[in-house]
């Protein structure tokens, strides 16, 4: 979990990030948004090898659960002011989005369809022959 810059005065609070900054892991490619996501309803599912991704609770709230080789962690995201680091060759899966959840995704690659495996499997029996 990175906590991220704020300066906050009386006219509210600001949350800033950019690729010089040290705490980024990855130079930001793509950004994108979740949003209205029913009740009950899951997004990702699925692994990617190659790329890496912030994701941050810019209202609301939701749980992500990060599966690597070595280990598997769920956590609730309820905070602007926090982003969640998920590292290549991790299999994600969101879910319990609250009403006002908005998920930002900021991406270390453009988006690539062949960078998608849905089978949990099948993808860490990848990870393990790459060795990654
Ligand atoms: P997907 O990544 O499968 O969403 P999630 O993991 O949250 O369920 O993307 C859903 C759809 O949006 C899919 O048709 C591909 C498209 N999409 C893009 O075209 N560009 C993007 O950068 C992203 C993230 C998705």
């Amino acid at each position: 979990m990175i906590e991220l810059p704020n300066v906050k005065n009386m006219n509210g609070l600001i949350t800033f990030i950019s690729n010089a900054d040290d705490f980024m892991p990855f130079p930001i490619q793509r950004i994108y948004l979740i949003r209205d996501v029913p009740k009950g309803a899951q997004r990702g599912v699925h692994g990617h090898i190659e790329l890496q991704q912030l994701f941050i609770a810019v209202s609301g709230s939701f749980k992500i659960k990060i599966r690597t080789i070595n280990e598997s962690s769920a956590y609730t995201l309820d905070s602007p002011t926090h982003g969640l680091y998920v590292a290549k060759a991790s299999w994600r899966e969101l879910y319990d989005f609250s009403d006002d959840a908005v998920c930002l995704v900021l991406a270390s690659l453009p988006y690539d369809k062949e960078d998608y495996y849905f089978d949990e499997y099948e993808f860490f029996e990848i990870v393990k022959r790459r060795q990654l």
